[in-house]
């Protein structure tokens, strides 16, 4: 049968139905208005899972990305950085911007429930005991030559002596430091990676752990990570501050 007029009507009412069925009707509310518009969304579970959770892992470690259900990251890292990187996404890395003026899809009051949900699920006030953290961004560019010493020193008796792997994985793997940003390394340094447990102690310790009593100061994190930074070999996106970076794209 041709589509004649019967056709369309038919194809109408289905059309009609459907809409009928379905609560996106753009700019028309209708009963259960309240779920319809994406950006009303403001249940950190929701917005947690459906946007994050596929890196940072479901409940918020375990993921490839670092741990954000992590009470010493909350400790270390101030509302408005992790606001920043949710907003802005971290550029050169897979860490995408998620707010709708950047391109994304949530609205700032999402991105603000987000924030809020991950301290108050997630922090635990006197996590440090007391003890202050490296600062989360450092004042002073590190030093790649001191960074080697520190590395002896912090790193080596896991990750080999010259980073290429011993007990732990290589970290000066290029594939790896070409997706992480200056500030990500910062961040593993300082936190470790909390998810990783071998018997009963973290196997990727924190800024104290690495040398027991003696923890690392704020510029050994900063000389550290130079040196780490110092390792890629890739030339920076043109997109990225790295510009201003000489220790990027320069390979020892
Ligand atoms: C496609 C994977 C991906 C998704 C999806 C993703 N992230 Fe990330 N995120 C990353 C990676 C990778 C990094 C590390 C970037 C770097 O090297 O600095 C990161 C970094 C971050 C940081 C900064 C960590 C620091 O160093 O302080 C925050 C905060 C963050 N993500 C929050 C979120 C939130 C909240 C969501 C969901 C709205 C999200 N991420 C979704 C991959 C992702
Ligand atoms: C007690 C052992 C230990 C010490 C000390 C240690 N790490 Fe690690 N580190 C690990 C383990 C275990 C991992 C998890 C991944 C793996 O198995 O390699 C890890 C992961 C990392 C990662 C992330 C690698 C990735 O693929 O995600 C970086 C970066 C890193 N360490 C840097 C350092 C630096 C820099 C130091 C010194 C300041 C240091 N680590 C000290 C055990 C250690």
């Amino acid at each position: 049968m041709k589509p004649g007029r019967t056709g369309f009507r038919l194809a109408l009412a289905a059309a009609t139905l459907s809409a009928a069925a379905c609560d996106h009707m753009p700019g028309r509310p209708g009963p259960g208005s309240e779920v319809s518009r994406p950006g009303d969304v403001l249940d950190f579970d929701v917005l947690y899972s459906h946007n994050c959770a596929g890196c940072h892992g479901a409940g918020g470690k375990g993921g490839a990305a670092v741990a954000l259900n992590d009470p010493v990251y909350l400790a270390y890292a101030p509302d408005e950085a992790i606001r920043r990187a949710t907003a802005n996404g971290v550029p050169g890395t897979p860490m995408p911007p998620f707010a709708d003026s950047a391109g994304g899809m949530l609205t700032g009051r999402q991105i603000d429930a987000l924030v809020a949900g991950m301290r108050q699920r997630w922090a635990r006030p006197g996590a440090l005991a007391g003890e202050a953290p490296p600062p989360y961004r450092s004042d002073a560019a590190g030093d790649a030559s001191r960074g080697d010493a520190a590395y002896r020193v912090f790193c080596a008796s896991c990750h080999g002596p010259d980073g290429s792997g011993g007990k732990a994985h290589s970290i000066v793997d290029s594939s790896y430091l070409a997706l992480a940003s200056d500030q990500g390394l910062r961040t593993t340094v300082v936190v470790g990676v909390p998810s990783i447990v071998a018997d009963g102690k973290p196997a990727a310790p924190d800024w104290r752990g690495d040398v027991p009593g003696r923890p690392m100061t704020g510029d050994e994190v900063s000389d550290v990570v130079a040196w780490l930074a110092a390792h890629r070999t890739r030339r920076p996106a043109a997109s990225e501050a790295g510009a201003s970076n000489p220790a990027m794209g320069v390979s020892p």
